[in-house]
């Protein structure tokens, strides 16, 4: 009884399903705090619960969130019981549902700009030099500090990884109007300029299954899923796919020989659906990427078996997780990384 009362409080327990991780949490510590401090690869990025990296499902136990789940998390998300292990803090011992980040070396490396090319009015291919072979799996991401950076930024790989890794690296970049990084990078005045890279980073990548894959992205967004896509048709990967993007008018859309090429190569059945939300075109798809979302499930043979993997502006993430999940498709067979920036913070 004494003890119950005066005693420290004993640390909570978390628990990885399906795997042997365990962990304790000390006192007003966040599960990603204590799993970090413990060398466990807890999938994070911006470890203040703006990003969406660390979601995580509570199977069973109690978390004190420190700034509410649903800045970042959907409603759906939040009711299926997801969590962002960067602002939990355990009430009770706890069993997580989350994929750990992949066994690669994360690396810090020195880089510079080496090629830029405009893909689009404000999307330009941006290849990088460093100066150790960065390996990462398709769908990964790296962060770019510059000096006098006020933080990182992240950019997704745009190509597929090679085997032992690559010193060059390609990525897409969107110039963001106001943006700190960005606005430098499109007006030339990063170009001799020495960077530090970190990664690789992120879960974003092609689960094993055989049934159906529907990719959504808009902006520059579709760096990592033409990296997915061509390291599986690399991989010989027969299933059937739709890539759906999204852009205002048809100067938005890029790679359209590239993505002609995977089509090719490709083993089973893909589809490319542009969808343009300001200018009807046509042949073209006209309204918000989301609306075609019911139309590309039914083609694929519907929701049952079906993998969705999503990159770009968190509100289209958010719409697509709404649309799928009101289509049939599990949350956890939904996969996306949110192109989060400073203006996401606090929404
Ligand atoms: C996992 C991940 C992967 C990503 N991959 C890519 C990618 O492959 N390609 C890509 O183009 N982008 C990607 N991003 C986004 C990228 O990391 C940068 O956030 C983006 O390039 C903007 O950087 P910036 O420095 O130019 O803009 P920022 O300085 O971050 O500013 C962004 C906007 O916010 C405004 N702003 C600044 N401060 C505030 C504030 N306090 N409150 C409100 N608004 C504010 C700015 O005026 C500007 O309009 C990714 C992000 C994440 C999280
Ligand atoms: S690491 Fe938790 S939301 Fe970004």
């Amino acid at each position: 009884m004494f003890k119950k009362i005066f005693g420290k409080k004993p640390d909570k327990r978390v628990s990885i399903s399906g795997t042997d991780i365990a962990f304790e949490v000390g006192r007003n510590q966040t599960i990603l705090e204590a799993a970090l401090a413990q060398k466990y690869a807890f999938p994070h990025d911006c470890t203040v619960g703006t990003c969406g990296s660390c979601r995580s499902k509570l199977l069973s136990g109690k978390v004190d969130a420190i700034t509410p789940f649903g800045y970042t998390l959907s409603r759906e998300e939040l009711q299926a019981g997801y969590i962002l292990a960067c602002q939990a803090v355990p009430k009770s011992d706890v069993e997580l549902a989350v994929e750990m980040d992949p066994d690669i070396e994360i690396k810090i490396v020195n880089g510079r700009i080496v090629e830029t090319r405009d893909l689009t009015h404000d999307i330009k291919q941006v290849t990088w030099e460093v100066d150790q072979p960065m390996d990462y799996v398709a769908g990964q991401y790296m962060n770019v500090l510059w000096p006098d950076a006020p933080g990182h930024r992240s950019y997704s790989f745009s190509a597929a990884p090679v085997a032992g890794g690559s010193t060059r690296l390609s990525t897409f970049i969107r110039k963001v109007p106001g943006g700190a990084f960005t606005e430098k990078l499109f007006s030339g005045a990063l170009n001799d300029s020495a960077f530090t890279i970190e990664g690789p980073h992120g879960h974003f990548w092609l689960r094993d299954g055989d049934g159906p894959i529907l990719l959504v992205g808009g902006g520059s967004g579709l760096s990592p899923l033409i990296s997915l896509l061509e390291d599986a048709v690399a991989r010989g990967v027969t299933r059937d796919a739709i890539l759906l993007f999204g852009g205002r008018a048809e100067r938005d859309l890029y790679c359209l020989d590239e993505i002609a090429a995977i089509g090719a190569r490709w083993k089973g059945r893909i589809d490319f659906w542009p969808v343009l939300s300001e200018e009807q075109r046509d042949g073209r798809r006209f309204g918000m990427v989301t609306g075609d979302i019911q139309a590309a499930i039914a083609e694929l043979g519907g929701a049952a078996g079906l993998q969705a993997y999503m990159c770009g502006p968190p509100p289209m993430i958010d719409a697509a997780v709404s649309e799928l999940t009101a289509q049939g498709v599990s949350l956890d067979d939904i996969h996306y990384d949110k192109f989060t920036d400073a203006s996401s913070a606090g929404k």
